[in-house]
Order: structure tokens, then C-alpha cells, then sequence
């Protein structure tokens, strides 16, 4: 499907504001951008490692996924994200090749950004984003 890098890395956090002093300060990255992405339940907060991003994921609500996530495995690596240049067009050779797909279409994401989630059951246990 022509994945040109990974995108971003998506970890699921309990509070945003609480990891800021450790990629800022210790790893020495800037977050670039805090975002609330209403229909996800989640707050957003970005650093860029060279082309890739980190994404930090903290839930909004309690029905949020990323609360579901953090309850069930606790915090850490959530999703990885490849960029692709065609998003359904993507999706349509994953599900032609027997990938069961969580978005049956592309949506927006954080970012203006075009996504679409791969289901865990058959992307090897991770869950898996491609973005546009
Ligand atoms: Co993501």
C-alpha cells in the first residue's frame, strides 16, 4: 500500500499535562500542537521526532476508547500510524486481502488529517492507523 514512514506513534495517557515535563524536559522535544478531537474522546498532544510524530492520547470521557484502552492494558503504545498517500484506497487493498477494518471509510483525524483504523485481529495485535 506504499507506506512512505510512520506517521506518528499513538500513546494512550492518563493526563496529558502530567507527560509534558517528561518529553519536554528530558527528551528535550517541544509539543507543537494540544488538540481536543470531540468525536474521539480524546485530547491530543503532538512532538515531532524527525518526519514522525508522538501522539499522546488522553481520554475525555469515560466511555472514551483510550479510558476503555487504559483500563483494560493500562497506559503506553496504543497505535502505530503509517502515512499513505491514498487512504481508501488503502483500506481497499487491506480488506481485498482479507484485513478486517474497524473504519470502513477514511474520516478526519487530529491534524486535518485523513485516517482509518486496521482491526488488531488481523494486523498481528496492533492496532494500526493509516493516514493521509
Ligand atoms: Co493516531
Amino acid at each position: 500500500m506504499d507506506i512512505s514512514h510512520i506517521e506518528h506513534i499513538g500513546i494512550a495517557v492518563k493526563n496529558i499535562d502530567a507527560c509534558l515535563p517528561y518529553y519536554e524536559n528530558v527528551l528535550g522535544l517541544k509539543c507543537y500542537n494540544i488538540e481536543e478531537v470531540a468525536d474521539q474522546k480524546v485530547k491530543t498532544a503532538f512532538f515531532k521526532v524527525g518526519q514522525t510524530k508522538i501522539e499522546l492520547l488522553e481520554p475525555t470521557s469515560e466511555d472514551s476508547t483510550i479510558a476503555k484502552f487504559i483500563e483494560k492494558k493500562g497506559e503506553g503504545i496504543h497505535h502505530i500510524a503509517f502515512a499513505v498517500p491514498d487512504v481508501a484506497a488503502a483500506l481497499a487493498e487491506a480488506e481485498s486481502k482479507g484485513v478486517q477494518l474497524i473504519d470502513k471509510a477514511p474520516r478526519g483525524g487530529a491534524e486535518g488529517l485523513n485516517i482509518a483504523f486496521l482491526h488488531p485481529k488481523s494486523t498481528c495485535s496492533v492496532l494500526t492507523e493509516l493516514c493521509q
